[in-house]
């Protein structure tokens, strides 16, 4: 389910994404479940057993995807919340439970993450509709392409009942694999800082201009990603990752006028995070000034850390001992819709390890083994939300 044969690629709302649909929806009914899909594309599976009280466990992931992206991030906590679903018939007392495959949580194709996390958190902000996408397609006329409306999107927010998120994600690191666990529960999600930054300087021949008068984009832009790399090495649990580099007008033969980049930064601490963005853009504009290039920037996302909710998370940990399985804790470097529903409602994850530690990647994948173990973690954390709820 691609918009690439041959490679995994699921952009927001592409048509892809109706096949995703198609085949979650007809899971969800099998298990009795009242099936949606909300006005930003949020796809939404409701089970109310008889007799559950109105408090309702809500579990979920993203199925949008990055480019040429592995088969698991996301889309592997939407069917691993549908197993626990499965599971929750056999309870004598079970809970309320909700199932949301987010629509977009990457942010690639609008540069907006959390779309559909934000709607559901009731964070949405009507001027994201204005955001374009390469062809230029606004994100309001994707929504109505969709076949949905964005004049509705305020009623995608969780309603009072919802009384726990929780998020089933692979770690897409080397922690667990290093240290041959399957799970570990989720303390807090790092502050993340996404910007774009362009460098102008002046376009001219690539045989004509001698170098000592040319005012090259292009590599004052190079020496900038240097530096933000040397800064990041730098600082203990900074990450930083200009990911995305456009010359223009990106021909063999002409000096390079303009450079644009992306600037993806974080840290567990914001004041660090902060304090490197503040640095590198200062030498941004100091490379630009020694270089006669100018330098301009733009905030896309400043995404505080996000800590999970500490009694889901105890749950968890006692769940995974109670599985005779260690109770790792661990930070997520990537965000997640978790670090946008925690502003709303109790959050907690549990990750399971990545093989070869690689994610965003077609080699990424799980092992049989951790996705049973998580499931059996899972149940029983269920089973203990469901008998304080109801
Ligand atoms: O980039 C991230 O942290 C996540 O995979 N969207
Ligand atoms: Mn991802
Ligand atoms: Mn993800």
């Amino acid at each position: 389910m691609t918009e690439e044969p041959g490679r995994i690629t699921r952009g927001f709302l592409t048509p892809p994404v109706r096949d995703v649909h198609a085949y979650l929806s007809e899971r969800m009914r099998a298990l009795g479940m009242e099936v949606r899909v909300d006005a930003v594309g949020n796809l939404r599976g409701v089970w109310r057993p008889q007799g559950a009280g109105a408090g309702r466990i809500v579990m979920g992931s993203h199925i949008d995807t990055v480019p040429d992206a592995g088969a698991f991030d996301g889309v592997l906590g939407v069917t691993m919340a549908l197993e626990l679903v499965d599971a929750a018939h056999a309870m004598a007392r079970p809970a309320a439970m909700e199932v949301i495959a987010f629509s977009e949580e990457e942010g690639v194709r609008f540069s907006g993450p959390f779309l559909g996390s934000r709607a559901v958190a009731g964070r949405w902000d009507a001027a994201l509709l204005e955001l374009q996408d390469d062809e230029g397609v606004t994100l309001a006329a994707a929504i109505r392409a969709f076949g949905l409306d964005p004049a509705r999107i305020s009623e995608a927010a969780l309603d009072a009942d919802a009384v726990a998120f929780v998020e089933f994600h692979i770690e897409q690191g080397p922690a667990l694999e290093a240290e041959g666990l399957s799970v570990a529960a989720v303390t807090a999600i790092v502050g993340q800082s996404r910007l774009d930054v362009k460098f102008s300087g002046e376009a001219n021949h690539a045989g004509t201009t001698p170098m000592r008068l040319r005012r090259d984009a292009m590599t004052s832009a190079a020496e900038w990603m240097l530096a933000v790399e040397a800064a990041a090495r730098a600082e203990e649990g900074l990450v930083a990752t200009v990911g995305r580099v456009h010359a223009s007008p990106g021909v063999t033969n002409v000096i390079p006028g303009a450079a644009q980049l992306s600037l993806d930064l974080r840290h567990a601490k914001d004041a660090t995070r902060k304090a490197a963005v503040d640095a590198l853009l200062g030498r941004a504009r100091a490379i630009g000034e020694r270089r006669g290039v100018g330098m301009e920037w733009k905030e896309l996302m400043d995404a505080p850390a996000v800590p999970m909710d500490e009694r889901l998370t105890a749950y968890i940990c006692e769940a995974m001992e109670a599985e005779g399985l260690p109770a790792r804790r661990m930070a997520s470097g990537a965000g997640h819709d978790a670090m946008v529903m925690a502003g709303l409602v109790p959050t907690a994850m549990l990750f399971l390890r990545s093989p070869g530690g690689v994610s965003h990647n077609p080699a990424e994948t799980v092992r049989e083994e951790d996705v049973e173990a998580a499931l059996r973690v899972g149940q029983r954390f269920v089973e203990r939300l469901a008998a304080e709820i109801r």
